[in-house]
C-alpha cells in the first residue's frame, strides 16, 4: 500500500516538474524575442520612457483580458491618441508582422508575467483567435 502512494506522489511530482520546465521554456524564448525586439522601448524593466513609450509593468491593459487588442498591438504596430493608465505616449510602436502565432504566445506570457506583473499565461489558441477578427 505505502508503495503504491510513493509512485502516485511519484507521479505528481514528475507532471508537476513538466508543467513548470514547460512555463519557464515559453518565458525564456518570450524574453529572447523581448530583448531583440521591444526592450529598446519599452526598457529592460518594463518602464517604458516617460510621454514617449509606455510601459509595460504594471500596466491594467497588459496584463487585462483583451488578449486580442495585445496580439493586434504587437502585429500591426501601434499609434493612436488614447490616454493608456492617463497618459499619452508620442512615439509610435513598430509592428511584428513576421513573429509567427507561439512567438506571440510566448512574448505576450513573458511581459504579462515580468516585473510586478502576474496574469495568465498567453495560448496560441487565443493568438489564431485574435487573427480571425481583423
Ligand atoms: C519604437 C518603439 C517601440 C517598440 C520597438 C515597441 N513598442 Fe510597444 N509601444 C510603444 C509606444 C509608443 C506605445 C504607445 C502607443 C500609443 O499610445 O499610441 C506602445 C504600446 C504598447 C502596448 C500597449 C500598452 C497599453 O497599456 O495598452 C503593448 C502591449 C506593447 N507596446 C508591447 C510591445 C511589445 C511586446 C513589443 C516588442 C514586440 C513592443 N511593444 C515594441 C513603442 C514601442
Amino acid at each position: 500500500m505505502q508503495k503504491m502512494q510513493f509512485k502516485i506522489v511519484s507521479l505528481i511530482l514528475i507532471a508537476l516538474f513538466y508543467c513548470i520546465q514547460g512555463n519557464a521554456q515559453n518565458m525564456q524564448k518570450g524574453k529572447k524575442i523581448y530583448e531583440t525586439r521591444c526592450l529598446a522601448c519599452h526598457q529592460a524593466d518594463g518602464g517604458g520612457v516617460p510621454n514617449m513609450n509606455a510601459p509595460l509593468d504594471a500596466a491594467s491593459n497588459v496584463v487585462g483580458k483583451d488578449i486580442a487588442r495585445l496580439v493586434r498591438i504587437i502585429r500591426y504596430g501601434y499609434n493612436e491618441r488614447v490616454a493608456l493608465d492617463g497618459f499619452y505616449y508620442s512615439n509610435a510602436m513598430t509592428a511584428s508582422p513576421d513573429l509567427k502565432d507561439n512567438e506571440i504566445a510566448d512574448l505576450l506570457t513573458y511581459i504579462r508575467n515580468s516585473w510586478s506583473n502576474k496574469a495568465s499565461a498567453v495560448t496560441i489558441a487565443q493568438v489564431q483567435a485574435a487573427k480571425k477578427k481583423k
